[in-house]
């Protein structure tokens, strides 16, 4: 359902601080796939998925989505059909409004063309609703702002909004890095059912090697802006982290931010 073809992305040509982030990269999703991404600091994860959500254009090759080339297309419009939350939870959300405002504004960010310039009875069952999923009790604090909400509850709040209206493809930038790791396991379960419910095609980006492993059907490894390594889910099966870490010390070559790969649950 997606295909990147062959996409690559200089940073500061000409200068000093020139840096190809995306090197000739290709990659097809099919629907449906849950794919996890791992790769140093650099590598050009995130780079991809600014390419992929319409942040900026690539200098050269193409997007497919569904079989329409959206290389060109604006991030404004992408933004309808592309979740995407980001690492930290104050991204995605309008602190000093409600709970509930919130999620109309996510209704309207998917395209819901119906104004909501009074949220109604039915309105606020709906959304009841779907803050229940989430098992925090946030459906009885419709009223709170979400500026006062934990890291964790207002991760969980950014994944209900990006996906309150399915999107086509939800792209995931290591989005419980900045948790603690109790709200990190609960994010990821969270991740789990609903990609599961609306058989979402997600790619999500982490640095712990076994969530990497461990959650959706495929893992890449990125290295200097191309993928390095493509494990289908028979694969990974037969993998162990130090397998994983072995390729990810050849393709960083450089010493390695110990800190942020975590090898533990
Ligand atoms: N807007 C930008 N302007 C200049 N350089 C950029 C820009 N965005 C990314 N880069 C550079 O492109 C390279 C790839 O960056 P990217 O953010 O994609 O890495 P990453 O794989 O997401 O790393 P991390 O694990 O640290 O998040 C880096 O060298 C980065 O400094
Ligand atoms: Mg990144």
């Amino acid at each position: 359902m997606l295909v990147i073809d062959n996409i690559s992305k200089v940073f500061n040509p000409g200068t000093v601080n020139e840096k190809k982030a995306l090197d000739g990269m290709n990659l097809t999703v099919k629907d449906g796939d849950f794919i996890t991404i791992v790769g140093s600091n650099g590598a050009g994860k995130s780079t991809l998925f600014n390419a992929i959500s319409g942040v900026f254009l690539p200098d050269s090759g193409r997007i497919l989505l569904d079989d329409k080339n959206i290389t060109f297309e604006p991030d404004y419009k992408r933004s309808k059909y592309i979740g995407r939350l980001f690492q930290d939870p104050l991204k995605g959300t309008a602190p000093h409004m409600t709970i509930k405002e919130n999620l109309a504004l996510a209704y309207l960010r998917a395209g819901e063309t119906r104004v909501f310039s009074r949220i109604s009875k039915k309105d606020e069952e709906r959304f009841r609703d779907k803050l229940k999923m989430l098992d925090m009790g946030l459906e009885d604090r419709m009223n709170t702002q979400v500026g006062t909400l934990s890291g964790g509850q207002r991760q969980a709040l950014t994944l209900l909004m990006a996906t309150i209206v399915p999107p086509r493809l939800l792209l995931l930038d290591e989005h419980t890095a900045a948790l603690d790791p109790a709200a990190a396991v609960k994010i990821i379960d969270l991740t789990e059912k609903i990609v599961a419910a609306n058989n979402t095609t997600c790619l999500m980006i982490t640095h712990n090697m076994h969530q990497a492993l461990r959650t959706g059907n495929r893992t890449l490894m990125m290295a200097d802006g191309r993928i390095i390594l493509d494990l289908s889910e028979e694969e990974r099966k037969a993998v162990t982290i130090e397998d994983l870490m072995i390729r990810f010390r050849e393709g960083a070559k450089q010493e390695l931010d110990d800190d942020r790969i975590l090898l533990s649950d």
